[in-house]
């Protein structure tokens, strides 16, 4: 049997006071629909319909889905004449999963599971017992579990608004049929719209079956109209992926303060402490250590790493054992070899760092090369930009780079060199050499005394 699904998606979401269409405002880092997009692949439909309206040139181009046909619904009149917009791309029969684009928790087994519910009856449809029901449409059955009528929080009377059981907005119908019922609705409610929910009254009254199928998880129904809705639904996004790593043998210390995108992966005995934050491509071997404050993207992190308080890693490669911060900077292009160490207040920016290099301290490596063993002082700065363009610095194996040292690139420093603590270095130093450029010291005997007395003669 061919079964497609129906992402509904053109509303405004007017009570997100938006520019932006709801759909795309993010959860989990994504934008809601994306998630719904993905339940919808999953459950292996033989086509995916979405259909826009509100912004729809900006939704097509922020999902970016070429397995997706996008379907435009010129005026949003209700969630019945969304539908019915997908009656022109059908043909013969077959079942319609239908999906709401502000509802991004649904899980793929609802969906297989409203499938098989509405194999057996006329259709099915996602409810759940919540004890804040808040604006979702309250479910009625009939006495032999089957649906009887769906009423709007708005058009509900105070008794019908006790009930708890709610509409996800999740259904699966069977088309063309359905498209009958949605044909021969009205506007006749609060909202003036063109209700979904009362076509599928409609068609209980007719004497269709529809299954009510309970959620497992009760949080799969709660969808997004305004901001604390959104922060609702990111927090959970954000425990599903909490539960799944400590099940796969992650320690989270406190995972109320702790935040990791759905993309991230992350090895078995790493422990991630509070206000550690990951997010996009990122993926952490085994055995690392985040501490406090660890904000992470697109990063790639060996096992055995240690990241100390308060470090900002992006678009970084961590190698084997390495420590990084506390309060470290690592750009885009920072590569560090195995056991490397970069320390308290040292930005790294599109440089390869051997194994075993160490950074301790207050520096500056941009656009840099530094090989295996180099020691960089307290203070190093490469000045890689000279303000039209940037230039490359060498620092060969072993090298010792004195504190303070300027290397003014391009420039390359040998391997086992040394620079003397405050040289600015503009030449190329040999391998084994020391370079030193400053200028000599003078000391003025009785200096500090003279001038005491000067200030203040009658004193000592
Ligand atoms: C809808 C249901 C409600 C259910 C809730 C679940 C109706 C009438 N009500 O209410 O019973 O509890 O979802 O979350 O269906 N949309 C369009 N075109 C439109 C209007 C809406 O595509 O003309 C889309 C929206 O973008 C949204 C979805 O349909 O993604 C739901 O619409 P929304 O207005 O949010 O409905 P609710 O009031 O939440
Ligand atoms: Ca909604």
């Amino acid at each position: 049997m061919t079964r497609v699904a129906a992402i509904l998606a053109a509303g405004k979401g007017t009570r997100m006071r938006s520019e932006e269409p709801k759909v795309l405002h993010p959860v989990g880092g994504r934008p809601m629909l994306w998630w719904v997009l993905e339940a919808a692949r999953a459950a292996k439909c033989d086509r995916i319909l979405v259909v826009v309206g509100h912004g729809a040139d900006r939704v097509r181009a922020a999902l970016d889905a070429p397995d997706v046909t996008w379907v435009e619904q010129r005026e949003q009149l209700g969630t019945g004449h969304a539908l019915a917009q997908v009656e022109h791309e059908l043909e013969g029969e077959g079942q319609i999963l239908v999906l709401s684009g502000d509802v991004p928790l649904v899980r793929a087994s609802t969906l297989a599971e409203l499938g098989e519910a509405a194999g057996a009856d006329w259709g099915s449809m996602a409810i759940a017992d919540l004890p804040e029901p808040g604006t979702l449409g309250r479910v009625f059955a009939r006495a032999d579990g089957s649906l009887d009528r769906i009423v709007e929080a708005s058009d509900a009377t105070a008794d019908q608004l006790e009930t708890h059981t709610v509409n996800a907005g999740i259904y699966c119908l069977p088309f063309p049929e359905v498209f009958e019922f949605l044909s021969r609705l009205s506007t006749e409610n609060a909202q003036g719209e063109l209700y979904l929910t009362d076509a599928l009254g409609a068609a209980a009254a007719a004497g269709r079956s529809l299954a009510l199928v309970e959620l497992a998880d009760p949080g799969e129904a709660i969808g997004i109209n305004d901001r604390a809705d959104q922060a609702r639904v990111h927090r959970r996004l954000l425990d599903r992926k909490i539960g799944d790593l400590q099940r796969a043998g992650v320690s989270v210390v406190d995972p109320a303060r702790t935040q990791v995108e759905p993309s991230v992966e992350i090895g078995a005995d790493t422990t991630l402490h509070p206000d550690v934050d990951l997010n996009g491509a990122t993926r952490i071997g085994s055995n690392c250590t985040l501490r406090q404050g660890a904000w992470i993207r697109d990063s790639v992190l060996a096992d055995g790493v240690t990241i100390e308080p308060y470090s900002v890693l992006d678009g970084c490669q961590v190698g084997p054992g390495c420590t990084v911060g506390p309060f470290a900077r690592l750009r885009p292009g920072t590569v560090l070899g195995e056991g490397s160490k970069v320390g308290n207040f040292v930005e790294v920016k599109k440089s390869t760092l051997g194994p075993g290099v160490k950074a301790g301290h207050l520096t500056y490596l941009g656009d840099a090369t530094v090989g295996e063993g180099a020691n960089i002082g307290a203070g190093t700065i490469t000045c890689n930009y000279d303000g039209v363009d940037k230039h490359r610095t060498e620092i060969g194996a072993r090298a010792f780079i004195g504190s303070d040292t300027m290397l003014v690139a391009p420039v390359k420093v040998g391997e086992g060199a040394v620079t003397g603590a405050g040289s600015t270095v503009t030449q190329d130093v040999p391998s084994g050499a020391l370079a030193v450029e400053r200028s000599r010291q003078r000391n003025v005997e009785g200096w500090a005394s003279r001038r005491k007395r000067k200030k203040d003669p009658k004193g000592g």
